[in-house]
């Protein structure tokens, strides 16, 4: 089957990256548009990656299978409502990476009857490496729902939800999450330190133990329980060790953490929802 035509409204990290990520994964630049209200950018995009750009994005997507929706949320009503002739005369895939944004609030601007996708990628996403969560409506056809999991997977790991509030729970997990671990290598390090190691190795030590940690968990198909009780031998350091964070109710603390993460979601996406 012949690539789709697929469009980046606003090409800026995120877009880049997905374009990026395309093109690495074999995409055919000619089957890419990138719009952006910035020439010296879309130089650059040229002449990294030489797909079609742009200034306007009503041009970026006369021949689109898929717009991707790549500006920032509060740019999102003028783009939708920009857009919304072509959207309506070609009925493409939509794609949504705007956060706390809700479907329902890009179906109003471009007039309804439209398939969206909603995509949550996190940062991590711009060095390849994100995850993301899609949600489709219910006018996503089987293709489209290739479609668009096939393009977030050029920036990492894909998973779909099937209710779009999951998005929010999603947002607590995997956008937010990465300042979790953040935090917690931060704790582990400077207690390292504090406990005489010198900050560099302290630094390199835990960043390679959380690497490793992750590609553990990834490559031997074990539970996380099971590869928690595997590195945990009885009456060893790392048992005293997780003693004390059960103690401290860590299970608790993630859930608080995660719950209000999540309220926050949903209070944007109605402040959001309210702006249109
Ligand atoms: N970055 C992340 O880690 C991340 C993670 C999850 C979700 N997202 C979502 O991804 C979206 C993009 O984020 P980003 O970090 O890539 O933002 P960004 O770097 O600011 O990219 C957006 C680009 O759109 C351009 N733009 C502004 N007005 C426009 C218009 N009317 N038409 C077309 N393009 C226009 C911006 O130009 P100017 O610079 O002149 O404004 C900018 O270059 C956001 O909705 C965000 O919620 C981002």
């Amino acid at each position: 089957m012949a690539s789709p035509v697929i469009a980046v409204i606003g090409a800026g990290n995120m877009g880049t990256s997905l374009i990026g990520g395309l093109i690495n994964d074999g995409y055919p630049p000619d089957k890419l548009w990138a719009s952006n209200p910035h020439q010296e950018k879309l130089s650059q995009l040229q002449h990294n990656f030489h797909i079609h750009t742009t200034t306007d994005n009503t041009t970026a997507a006369q021949s689109a299978d898929s717009v991707i929706l790549a500006v920032k949320p509060s740019l999102i009503a003028t783009v939708t409502n920009e857009l919304r002739p072509i959207i309506q005369r070609r009925k493409p895939l939509v794609i949504s990476i705007a956060a706390g944004i809700r479907e329902t609030t890009i179906q109003h601007h471009l007039g309804g009857n439209i398939a969206i996708v909603r995509a949550m990628p996190n940062t991590a996403a711009l060095i390849g490496c994100g995850a993301t969560a899609l949600h489709a409506n219910r006018h996503v056809i089987p293709d489209q729902h290739n479609m668009a999991e096939s393009i977030l997977r050029a920036v990492g790991t894909v998973v779909w939800v099937d209710r779009e509030e999951l998005i929010d729970t999603v947002t607590a997990l995997s956008s937010s999450g990465l300042a979790y671990f953040f935090l917690i290598m931060e704790a582990m390090q400077n207690a390292a330190e504090e406990l005489g190691l010198p900050q560099e190795t302290a630094r390199l030590l835990i960043l390679q133990t959380a690497l490793g940690a992750a590609r553990m968990a990834i490559e031997s198909g074990m539970t996380l329980a099971m590869l928690r009780q595997h590195v945990t031998s009885p009456n060893g350091t790392t048992e005293k060790a997780l003693s004390v964070l059960e103690a401290h109710d860590i299970r608790g603390l993630m859930k608080k953490t995660l719950q209000a993460a999540k309220l926050r979601s949903e209070e944007l996406a109605t402040i959001f929802g309210a702006e249109r």
